[in-house]
């Protein structure tokens, strides 16, 4: 909307800089729509009473068209309200563009967006959660906004833990052809583990390793060979892989996450030797107590920042080197303008050491951006990180399934469906109740998991939206039962208080989305669902919609229902839920 423009030119009409300029929504709603306290900020500046500048402004705004109010009031503000026809026109100009008026970007930027960090082997607990989904949305929020962007799941899948399975497997299966040392012939296609038994074996042989030290030594023995070739180890790993990625991708696939490229650590290794050759020539890495690092200290720091550990003093990489090496692939493959990382805020420093190296040893272009999105952690009612009643680490699988019960039970003690649809609809809403319940909460900040509230029908949830856009599916279908297919009527000029609330909620989509996508946050469009809902679901209750009799009135309120509809679907749509026709 270009309320913002309007009130602009009012002020460089009247000599005054454009900053000063800023337009608000209205604390006082019942005053007005939008307000702009800039007058009050210009009056120290030029040294004129706040009041005449307000006056002067607001003379020059009541004259247009689109504000059916412009006044100034004491000490200084600007009052403002759009004419009900400037929103109607506005609304209907909406319903006409692709993105509901929202302008893609101008200088849309090439974006590598790192999420999910699965390692493989270890089932999928409620640690994957948040960077799954909020990783999820921002891609799409990205997308939408006209952004190229590229999500890559970046794989756990190289280091001790694969030493440590195959050790495992040694020990328990020692006849096994990926053991024998002179074996030159295929290995079998078929893995010889299951992923239940693959989810056994780690997390035993990890335990193991922590009170038996020469196993420990045979899985780092173990490691080293894998990462140096060894044929059978390689294609054990290979089947560590398949089996895992599968199991994966299914687990994924039931969170609506899906990701373009399925790279893993190990796809960085090839990069290490001449970035680390480079690193060394170049002068910035040096041997400290044995280990190869490199500072990346500033002078500005108000806080230790320890060099970046590059080799261990074996020679050894770590999960630095490969994320350096990873930012060389990257760089390589996709020269992306921007990458950003969507990870436990607990690794901050660790990605401002390695944004620094990376910057400092020129494995990116100045100009490259590097973002660290640090996501808080999913506390318990006991407000400490979620467990299971046992104490164990929840997995995620069973977290769905609790919270998909809890929805099924709400749906069955409410309403008449078969069973096997309600499970189909329980699906949906606990999907939308699990994500709502993580997004609507800034992504740093740590929040309560509450099955309870969650999957609550009612109030801030995401049954509840999902419950509002049922509503407007299902008043339009019987509008098209009695009345056929609606013709896609202008919208009028709203006649009623909660239509005109419905509208201001409305008109304001396109500078939401540009918040969300600017910083990178989910929140506000979670924050704006639900006042759409809340607007929506009194203007329905206010009206008779399918019982008006002006027939004018009753097919623009059609199309405003169709555009709330469709604003809705495509807000879910970007936070990466989906609505059920039936709840
Ligand atoms: N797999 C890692 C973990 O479990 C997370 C990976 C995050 N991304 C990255 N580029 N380091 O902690």
């Amino acid at each position: 909307m270009c309320i913002q423009k309007e009130v602009k030119e009012a002020f460089l009409a009247e000599g005054m800089e454009e900053r000063f300029a800023m337009v608000s929504l209205s604390n006082r709603p019942d005053l007005c729509q939008y307000q702009s306290n800039g007058a009050l900020a210009a009056a120290k500046q030029y040294k004129k009473a706040p009041m005449m500048i307000a006056e002067a402004v607001a003379a020059r705004l009541a004259g247009k068209s689109m504000f059916s109010l412009a006044e100034a009031v004491k000490p200084g503000f600007i009052n403002l309200k759009l004419s009900n026809e400037y929103l109607a026109g506005y609304l209907n100009g909406m319903m006409e563009s692709g993105a509901f008026g929202f302008e893609k970007t101008k200088t849309p930027k090439k974006i590598v967006i790192d999420y999910g960090g699965p390692n493989v082997a270890k089932p999928l607990h409620v640690g994957h959660l948040r960077p799954a989904i909020i990783g999820e949305s921002i891609k799409r929020i990205r997308r939408f906004a006209g952004d190229e962007v590229i999500g890559d799941v970046h794989l756990g899948d190289w280091g001790l833990p694969m030493g440590l399975i195959i050790t495992e497997l040694k020990k328990r299966q020692p006849e096994l052809v990926y053991f024998q040392e002179d074996y030159q012939g295929e290995y079998p296609e078929e893995a010889p583990f299951t992923i239940a038994e693959l989810e056994e074996i780690y997390p035993f042989a990890s335990a193991y390793s922590k009170e038996h030290p020469e196993y420990l030594e045979e899985a780092h023995q173990a490691t080293y060979l894998l990462q140096s070739g060894n044929r059978g180890y390689l294609a054990l790993w290979n089947h560590i892989l398949d089996v895992s990625v599968a199991d994966l991708k299914r687990n994924y696939d039931n969170l609506n996450v899906t990701f373009d490229l399925w790279k893993k650590e190990s796809d960085a290794q090839p990069y290490i030797p001449d970035m680390v050759e480079a690193m060394k020539r170049d002068g910035y890495a040096y041997i400290s107590e044995g280990a190869l690092v490199v500072d990346v200290k500033e002078e500005t720091d108000t806080k230790e920042i320890p060099p970046c550990m590059i080799l261990k003093s074996d020679g050894a990489t770590l999960y630095n080197t490969t994320d350096l090496a990873t930012i060389v692939e990257r760089m390589k493959l996709f020269s992306p303008d921007e990458i950003i990382y969507v990870v436990d805020k607990r690794q901050e420093l660790y990605f401002e050491q390695i944004f620094r190296c990376a910057r400092k040893t020129g494995l990116v272009k100045k100009d490259t951006g590097l973002t660290f999105l640090g996501f808080g952690t999913m506390n318990g009612k006991d407000g400490k990180p979620f467990k299971t009643r046992s104490g164990g680490v929840m997995r995620l699988e069973s977290l769905i399934a609790e919270i998909n019960e809890a929805v099924y039970q709400k749906i069955m003690e409410n309403r008449s469906m078969e069973e096997e649809q309600a499970r189909e609809v329980a699906k949906k809403v606990g999907l939308a109740a699990l994500k709502y319940g993580d997004l609507s909460n800034q992504a740093s900040k740590d929040y309560i998991f509450d099955v309870d509230r969650f999957t609550s029908f009612e109030g801030e949830t995401g049954p509840y939206l999902l419950y509002t856009i049922v509503r407007i599916k299902s008043i339009l279908a019987k509008y098209r039962e009695q009345k056929g297919e609606a013709k896609g009527q202008k919208i009028l000029p709203a006649c009623g208080q909660s239509e005109l609330d419905l509208s201001l909620v409305l008109v304001r989509f396109s500078e939401m989305i540009l918040a969300a996508y600017r910083e990178n946050a989910p929140h506000k469009i979670c924050q704006y669902v639900y006042e759409l809902s809340n607007a929506f679901n009194k203007f329905y209750h206010e009206n008779k919609i399918l019982g008006e009799e002006e027939e004018k009135k009753q097919s623009s309120w059609i199309s405003l229902l169709t555009l709330t509809g469709d604003i809705l679907n495509c807000c879910i749509g970007l936070l990466g839920m989906e609505a059920p026709d039936k709840m």
